[in-house]
Order: C-alpha cells, then sequence, then structure tokens
C-alpha cells in the first residue's frame, strides 16, 4: 500500500460494497448542552479546564434501589429485559433498555450482582424485548447453555432458565446482551450490568481498607454515547461507522453524563468496567496537569498477587480494571479528574512502512483522521477526555495502608510446542475476521481437548486497530506481547513486553495493530459433553458483523 495512507486503506475497505454509504447525519446539538455552562460541549478544541467544569452531575452509585442496585444473586429470581423510559441525560426521560428485577417490592435495574464462590444462580430471563436476546456471563465459566449466546437466544415473549454454580475467582464480571447480530445495538440502549464476586481475600482487603461498596468502594462503567436533537439515545451506524465501532459524542460514567463525586481524603476503590462498545481508555488520574498515582489491584478474572503501582493503564472494551486511588497522596486541594489520555489507536498509519518515520497521514493533511470514521459529532477514539470529576470534601481520620499481598493467582505456564495461531484481519471487502474466518453459527472452526494446556498466539495485522479479544469459558494469562505500539511499550514493567494488567488473568486482551500477543489456556473444567464457546472481538460491532468464531472444547 505504498502511496496511499493506511487510514485511507481502512476508509476504503470499510466503504467496500457499501451502498448509500452514510456521513449524511446532520450534525445536531444534544439538547441538554444548552443547560451547561454556555460553553461548547463537544469541541475537541475547548481547553480541557472549560470542559472539565461541566462536571455538574451527581454520580449515580448503587444503592439500595434503581439502577445498579446491590442484591445477592442468589435473591434474584427473575430478570425481565424490558423497554422503558429512564434519564439518562438529566430531566429527559427518553427510551431505554434494563434488566429489571423485583426484589422484596423494590424494582432494580440493570442491578449489581453480589455472589460468593460456590453460591447458586438459578433465575429466568423473560424477553419483553421485540427482538431476540439473551444474557451472557461474561467471564464465569460455564457449560455453554448457561453461558448465554446466540445459539440460546430467545424470541420476544419468551424466557430462559439459567442455572450454574459460581465457580470462578473473586472478581467483577458483568452480564451483557449476547444474541446474532445484534449484541451491540443491545447493549447501547443500556443492557449492561455487574456481577460482583466475593471470596476471603476480596474481603480481607476491603477490612483492612475500610471499604464500603457504594461508599467508597465504586463501580464505574465507563460507556460513550450519542444523543439525539431530543435526548434520545441515537444507534445508527453507517457501513463505515460499524466498520470502526461505535464512537459516541459524550463519555458517560454509570450512565451519568459528566459526573462527579463528592470524596474524603483516603483511599477508594474503583472496580472500573468499559462497557463501551468499541473505545478504549487511556485511564489516568490527574490533579491539575499532574498525574497521580495509583495501585492496580485486579484485572478480569480477579485480584493480583501483589498492588501494581501505575500512572496509566488502557482498558479495552469490556475489560475490567480494579484500582486504588489513595487521596491523601494527591497533593493539592483541587479536583481530581479521572480521564483518559490521548493515545493513537492507529499508530502504524502515521509511520512510514519504509523509514520508519512519522509520514504519510500528516502529511495528507488530514486535521484528525480517526475522526473521518465517526458519526458528527463523535469524539475520535484516542482523544484526550476527562470522565469523572472527584471532589476532594473532607480530610477524616484515616490511617489504612494498602496490603502489600492480595491475593494467590493459578499458575498458566506457556505449552511446549508451537502456539494455535490466530490473525485478526480483515476480508478486504470492509469485514474483520479471524483467521480469515467470519461468524457462521453452524461450524466450529477449532477443537480443543477438555483439560489441554494450550499457548495461544493472536496477531494483529499492521494495518489495522486495536481489537478487544474475548474468549468465553476460560480465563488467561498473557506470557508475551511483541510489536507493541510506543506507547503500549512504555508502559511494560516486565519482561516480554507485559503490562501491569498482564500480571492478572484476563478474559479480554487488547491486541494493537502489529502487535502479537502469547497467551496462556487451560481448558480445565467440570462439564461432561462437549462445550461450544465463542472467541470473538469484543468491539461490539466488530463482533455483530462476524469477528466471531466459535470454537468446541471436547470432553
Ligand atoms: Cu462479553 Cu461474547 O462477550
Ligand atoms: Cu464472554
Ligand atoms: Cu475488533
Amino acid at each position: 500500500m505504498n502511496h496511499l495512507s493506511r487510514r485511507k486503506f481502512l476508509a476504503a475497505l470499510a466503504s467496500a460494497g457499501a451502498a448509500g454509504l452514510g456521513g449524511v447525519l446532520l450534525r445536531r446539538k444534544p439538547a441538554y448542552a444548552a443547560s451547561g455552562a454556555g460553553e461548547q460541549t463537544t469541541s475537541q478544541a475547548a481547553p480541557a479546564s472549560a470542559a472539565e467544569r461541566l462536571f455538574t452531575n451527581r454520580l449515580r452509585l448503587p444503592g439500595a434501589s434503581g439502577l445498579y442496585a446491590v442484591v445477592a444473586a442468589r435473591d434474584v429470581r427473575q430478570i425481565t429485559v424490558s423497554e422503558l423510559d429512564f434519564e439518562v441525560l438529566p430531566g429527559l426521560p427518553s427510551p431505554f433498555w434494563a434488566y429489571v428485577a423485583e426484589v422484596d417490592g423494590k424494582r432494580l435495574l440493570n442491578p449489581t450482582l453480589l455472589a460468593r464462590r460456590g453460591d447458586q444462580i438459578k433465575l429466568r430471563m423473560v424477553n419483553r424485548l421485540k427482538q431476540p436476546t439473551i444474557i451472557h456471563w461474561h467471564g464465569l465459566t460455564n457449560d455453554e447453555r448457561n453461558d448465554g449466546v446466540g445459539h440460546y437466544q430467545v424470541a420476544p415473549g419468551e424466557s430462559f432458565d439459567y442455572a450454574f454454580t459460581v465457580r470462578d475467582r473473586a472478581a467483577n464480571y458483568w452480564y451483557h446482551p449476547h444474541p446474532h447480530d445484534i449484541a451491540g445495538e443491545q447493549a447501547y440502549r443500556g443492557l449492561a450490568g455487574l456481577l460482583i464476586v466475593k471470596d476471603d481475600d476480596e474481603e480481607k482487603l476491603a477490612r483492612a481498607l475500610d471499604l464500603t461498596l457504594g461508599v467508597t468502594d465504586i463501580p464505574l462503567v465507563i460507556q460513550d454515547r450519542g444523543f439525539s436533537f431530543e435526548g434520545k439515545l441515537e444507534y445508527k451506524l453507517s457501513r463505515e461507522q460499524m466498520f470502526m465501532g461505535f464512537l459516541g459524542e459524550e463519555v458517560l460514567v454509570n450512565l451519568t453524563v459528566r459526573p462527579y463525586l463528592d470524596a474524603a481524603r483516603r483511599v477508594y476503590r474503583f472496580r472500573i468496567l468499559n462497557g463501551s462498545n468499541a473505545r478504549g481508555y487511556r485511564l489516568a488520574f490527574a490533579q491539575g496537569d499532574r498525574l497521580l498515582d495509583y495501585y492496580l489491584i485486579g484485572t478480569d478474572g480477579g485480584l493480583l498477587e501483589q498492588p501494581q503501582k501505575v500512572q496509566e493503564v488502557f482498558i479495552g472494551a469490556a475489560q475490567r480494571l480494579d484500582v486504588l486511588l489513595d487521596l491523601r497522596e494527591a497533593p493539592g486541594s483541587g479536583p481530581v479528574f479521572l480521564k483518559s489520555l490521548a493515545f493513537d489507536p492507529m499508530h502504524n498509519e502515521s509511520v512510514d512502512e519504509n523509514t520508519g518515520k512519522p509520514a504519510a497521514a500528516t502529511a495528507q493533511g488530514g486535521a484528525d483522521p480517526h475522526a473521518a470514521h465517526a458519526a458528527p459529532g463523535a469524539i475520535a477514539d484516542g482523544t484526550e477526555t476527562p470522565l469523572l470529576r472527584i471532589n476532594i470534601k473532607s480530610s477524616p481520620e484515616y490511617t489504612r495502608k494498602i496490603p502489600s499481598q492480595l491475593s494467590r493467582l493459578p499458575k498458566l505456564a506457556a505449552t511446549a510446542g508451537e502456539p494455535r495461531r490466530f490473525t485478526l484481519g480483515h476480508d478486504g471487502e470492509g469485514n474483520w475476521t479471524i483467521n480469515g474466518w467470519r461468524f457462521n453459527r453452524h461450524e466450529t472452526p477449532v477443537t480443543v481437548r477438555r483439560g489441554a494446556r494450550e499457548t495461544w498466539l493472536l496477531q494483529n495485522n499492521r494495518a489495522s486497530m486495536p481489537h478487544p479479544v474475548h474468549i468465553h469459558g476460560f480465563q488467561f494469562r498473557v506470557l508475551e506481547r511483541r510489536g507493541s505500539p510506543a506507547q503500549v511499550m512504555a508502559l511494560a514493567m516486565r519482561r516480554n513486553g507485559l503490562l501491569p494488567q498482564d500480571a492478572g488473568l484476563l478474559d479480554t486482551v487488547l491486541v494493537w495493530p502489529g502487535e502479537s500477543v502469547r497467551v496462556a489456556l487451560d481448558f480445565s473444567h467440570p462439564f461432561s459433553g462437549d462445550q461450544t464457546y465463542m472467541f470473538h472481538c469484543h468491539n461490539l460491532e466488530h463482533e455483530d458483523t462476524g469477528m466471531m468464531i466459535g470454537y468446541k472444547v471436547e470432553a
């Protein structure tokens, strides 16, 4: 692709065969913007400080009822997948889809389910949508039926019964829709909740730091959204936007637009889920211009052995990061912002392949080449964005210390021999692929033996975008990263290019353009009979358009 810039190449791919390509949506201003401080809201050119002043909505926190209400999973008998009205934007009730549970006469929306390892979960999902759906328990080890994927989706008006034991480590799992082809839209319209599993290590940490869920131990679900003029969630994607994945015009936390949290000078735990359809974040805490240290304590599969001190961590769609922020270490009294720092999601495209020097993209003059792929008004992927304003309001007596030992991780080592290779690519006609395959619900191109240990090599093309690769059924360990972009390599803390979160168990791993990631898997589970699981990109638009394969675990 000598003279053609890779971004142009990607754009061309995206529009290959697309009749009536979008891009004709009018740039519209969300209605709520008028109620702000009278400043431009979506312009990337606005100085951060001006944008940051607009963080005037109290962060929604899980409580006893309403959104994210905390409830023991055992007490939930039914989840009704419902369409209702909800104020995503303050004062603008608009159509929203939610998982609704009634417990003790209280109505819970997208409840935060609590479980302990060993608990039984038995519940009925009732589909009140006008389209098929199914709930997937992301990150859990289940048999294929309870895993909940498109093969088990149920039609409108029908129901599906789950019954399973929580076998996995204490961690922050989540649940979301997984029907064939339309998972992206369903998640986007509101369907997503957390499943927090606890165990002794977890509870020990909570005691050591005096943490209370919903007060000082706070789930943060990060999702970007776009809104119509009336403040309705909008999900209309051109073929080109489907190719890149949905990018919204606002990044919400706990479905709160421009949120703030009043805090005390003490340690906070944030259980962070990137619940976005496609967007990645480079998470940092900053006070003024200064980045604060924070502590990574857990990943998709639960607590690390030791806390890792960091200043920034990438999080791809569907991943979780469990972190501690010690506000006693914030030097000033001004607000602390959780933000996503700038990064380049398609770094290889600005480097000339032959010279290795910055080239084409800038020379060809586009102000922001990513923006060309996004909907009008959308924030380009990799744009610096404030996410949550934390106001330090008080300085209580608090002398707790972050423990140095958190938990023990199961060993997962490399296996001898050649790894199984998977190439993340595209078919040249606007479709992403895995080893050239696109999803076919009747095929399982990969078979592994139950109980086998394997090494998988996930390789992303150079001319590509980051793909958050998710494997159902088993948590894995990252063994090595090669070819990582400089912005990623700079964060490597250990041998083999490993990042701080690679010290933990993962169910989803971000694979950057040009990167090869080796992961170790152990296909042991207690289920007899063959089980089929999904392996896919968790950019939900990629999943929906076929960047997914089924793999079989042969009993
Ligand atoms: Cu979180 Cu196959 O999904
Ligand atoms: Cu999953
Ligand atoms: Cu992808």
